[in-house]
């Protein structure tokens, strides 16, 4: 081949690459419940430039914890014309509407991190949920023999927190059953706001503060919890567990107030995500989704991803190493 025909062949190439990075050949509505918490932040960063990167540009919003918001969030999306929803549902329950309009203009929908129950689904995208329930659970388990222990769950509205809880009693009722562990309070906090575990927290310290162990299900309510029990001077002095590592929650770790978190590459979630939507908008047999979850309908395909146990031990080749927050912004 002449040098022209060779120049002309990496030109048409490089043209028809530059066109697909630069030209969305589809359109995605992501509904989050709130863009108020670090790891929701990650999530929309890190999903938005996965998915451009396929040819997908996607439109966020975020209705601060109500469900006719969100209703009305998805309306306004399917009336611009996206291609795909992808929803973490404020309420797994009430979602299920979203799924039933979106279907009825043929558009299809991806439960991302928290299912969406009762309806046809087409795909959910999360982390092993019961399992990170039984990490945190197995994290006091191994370090406390017998005590007295506080259960402080999320919002009861997501289908994850009774996942998270799941996953716990899974470890500890046998505990609680043969005498070990003594249960000083079970509570939910709603909507996942601290100040509500902050409240849980300090009713359970007034009825006694003879308390080892608090499993909390992510890092904002245990938060609370470790504010409530400073005020007795018992922060540090507890096991607390948590869940996102979370920056605020990683310097607790360091600094000892907070035992362990949850950790969970939000890079593979919204990388996972991304891929199905595309394969999803291009007819493609979606081939991670190697799992299937009821969502008390049908089994929904389903990825699942493995959540990581961080604690003092080995924060830096985990969340550091990953590049998740990065050394100085712990330890300074
Ligand atoms: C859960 C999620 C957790 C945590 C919580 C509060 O559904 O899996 O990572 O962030 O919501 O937003």
């Amino acid at each position: 081949m002449s040098t022209t025909v060779w120049v002309l062949f990496f030109a048409t190439l490089f043209l028809s690459c530059a066109e697909k990075v630069e030209q969305p050949h589809y359109q995605i509505g992501f509904l989050l419940e709130t863009l108020k918490e670090e790891r929701w932040q990650r999530d929309r960063d890190l999903f938005v430039t996965a998915a451009r990167k396929r040819g997908a540009e996607v439109h966020v919003v975020a209705c601060n914890h109500d469900d006719q918001l969100q209703l009305a969030q998805a309306e306004a999306m399917l009336a611009k014309g996206v291609d795909l929803l992808v929803v973490v549902p404020h309420n797994g329950e009430i979602c299920a509407t979203i799924v039933r309009k979106a279907h009825a203009q043929g558009v299809r929908v991806i439960a991302y991190d928290r299912l969406i129950r009762n309806c046809e689904l087409d795909l959910y995208v999360s982390f092993d949920n019961v399992r990170v329930g039984e990490l945190q659970a197995h994290y006091v388990a191994q370090r406390l023999p017998r005590g007295n222990i506080v259960l402080i769950g999320g919002a009861k509205t997501d289908n994850n927190a009774l996942l998270f809880r799941k996953g716990q009693l899974n470890v500890l009722q046998p505990l609680i059953d043969s005498g070990y562990y003594r249960v000083i309070m079970d509570q939910w906090a709603a909507d996942w706001q601290p100040a509500e575990a902050m409240k849980h927290m300090e009713n359970a310290l007034i009825r006694t503060t003879d308390i080892q162990a608090v499993i909390a299900s992510n890092d904002g309510t245990a938060g609370g919890a470790i504010q409530a029990l400073a005020q007795k001077g018992l922060a540090g002095r507890v096991l607390v567990t948590g869940q996102d590592a979370e920056l605020a929650a990683c310097r607790r770790i360091v600094a000892g107030t907070q035992s362990m978190t949850v950790y969970k590459p939000i890079h593979l979630l919204a990388e996972a995500a991304a891929e199905a939507a595309v394969q999803i908008l291009n007819d493609e047999v979606v081939r991670r989704a190697t799992e299937a979850v009821h969502n008390g309908l049908i089994d929904v395909p389903s990825i699942l991803i493995e959540p990581i146990v961080v604690d003092k031990s080995n924060i830096h080749q985990t969340v550091i190493a990953d590049g998740f927050h990065s050394e100085q912004a712990i330890f300074d």
